[in-house]
């Protein structure tokens, strides 16, 4: 019989990452669906999906099943994880391979339950969860059974974690409704107060990914977007420059530093000092924003990293806990 790989899986308010056993990421694709509006009868499922946001045909609409760390339509989410699941393993009917699941901090007993059973439908033997913090620290190789303490930040779109991890144990865990989608809602709202300038998500994260910074660029950068005049509604090409993404972005900015400052506080002293020996170790896709580590290093006064493959790690995580179940298994909650 060919064999079955397990699977981890990060269900990401923006991103749904899939880490098959002994293969590594094999599925990465956005957490949305484009369904029509009246029959809800759905059209396309993540990256297609993704593609229609701001440009559907009349009739069609696009709905992020998942939002700021909580499921906002449960139907959807269930539709869309069985067929991401269904595409990693195939259609199974007798070698059911186990998962390992990561969910938002938001999600209910009641939706877990419920998740775990979509699993098993989609042909999922088994389903554990692993805490978020924990599968990003795993995923991030950091060693967390050491007593010596880590800092791990995972910065998603709709949520923040920030843990202190020691002996295995998850010590102080902060988690903020605030991610990269914040910084996104910034830059709308910056170019309409600034320019009368409508511009859609998709914009706002290309202009982020492509010349957002954290700390101001050493040289000016410019990316040439089309939006809407809000006086005169027509559309309105305009030349936006590095700066003033810095500058929209300062309010989230400023807000993530301090929360990550306020965990420190409420953190014992020896924990502390570890972190500040060995630095703070960020994942998820916000930390890839350009220049954070050193924003949040300079602003600390602390070492801090990106960690490899950043957006992954979470995913990763839960892959690697299936694959070592002897020194991980112990993190996981049973959930049938
Ligand atoms: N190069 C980049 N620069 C800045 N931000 C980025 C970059 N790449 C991705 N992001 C941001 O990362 C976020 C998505 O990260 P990720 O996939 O980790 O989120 P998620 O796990 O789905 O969300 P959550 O953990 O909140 O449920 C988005 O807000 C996106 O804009
Ligand atoms: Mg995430």
């Amino acid at each position: 019989m060919a064999s079955v790989a397990d699977i981890g899986i990060d269900l990401g308010t923006s991103n749904v990452v899939i880490y098959a056993r002994n293969k590594g990421i094999v599925l990465n694709e956005p957490t949305v669906v484009a369904l029509e509006r009246d029959t809800r009868v759905i059209h396309a499922i993540g990256r297609e999906a993704y593609r229609m946001i701001g440009r559907t045909p009349g009739g069609l609409m696009t709905v992020r099943p998942l939002q700021k760390g909580a499921v906002a339509d449960f139907e959807l989410t269930s539709t869309m994880l069985h067929h991401f699941v269904v595409q990693v393993i195939g259609k199974r009917m007798f070698s059911r391979p186990r998962a390992v699941l990561s969910l938002p901090s938001g999600i209910n007993e009641n939706e877990k339950r419920n998740i775990a059973a979509v699993m098993f439908e989609a042909g999922v033997r088994r389903t554990q969860l692993l805490g978020r913090p924990m599968a990003a620290a795993i995923g991030a190789k950091i060693d967390v059974g050491d007593v010596y303490g880590s800092m791990i930040v995972d910065i998603g779109a709709g949520m923040t974690d920030i843990a202190v991890i020691s002996a295995g144990n998850v010590v102080t865990v902060n988690s903020i409704p605030m991610g990269g989608d914040q910084f996104n809602e910034e830059i709308e709202r910056y170019l309409a107060k600034k320019h009368n300038l409508k511009i859609g998500e998709r914009t706002a994260e290309e202009l982020k990914v492509t010349i957002g910074g954290a700390i101001p660029r050493e040289e000016q950068l410019y990316l040439d977007i089309t939006g809407r005049n809000m006086i005169s509604g027509l559309p309105k090409l305009m030349r936006i420059t590095s700066d003033e993404i810095y500058e929209a972005i300062d309010e989230p900015l400023t807000q993530l530093i301090y929360a990550i400052r306020a965990t420190f506080e409420s953190t014992p002293a020896e924990l502390t000092n570890d972190v500040y020996d060995s630095g703070i170790v960020l994942t998820g896709g916000g930390a890839l924003l350009t220049g954070l580590a050193d924003a949040i290093s300079q602003e600390l006064s602390i070492g801090c990293r990106v960690a490899d493959n950043a957006q992954a790690c979470v995913a990763i995580g839960c892959g690697r806990t299936l694959e070592n179940m002897a020194d991980f298994g112990r993190y996981l909650n049973d959930r049938r």
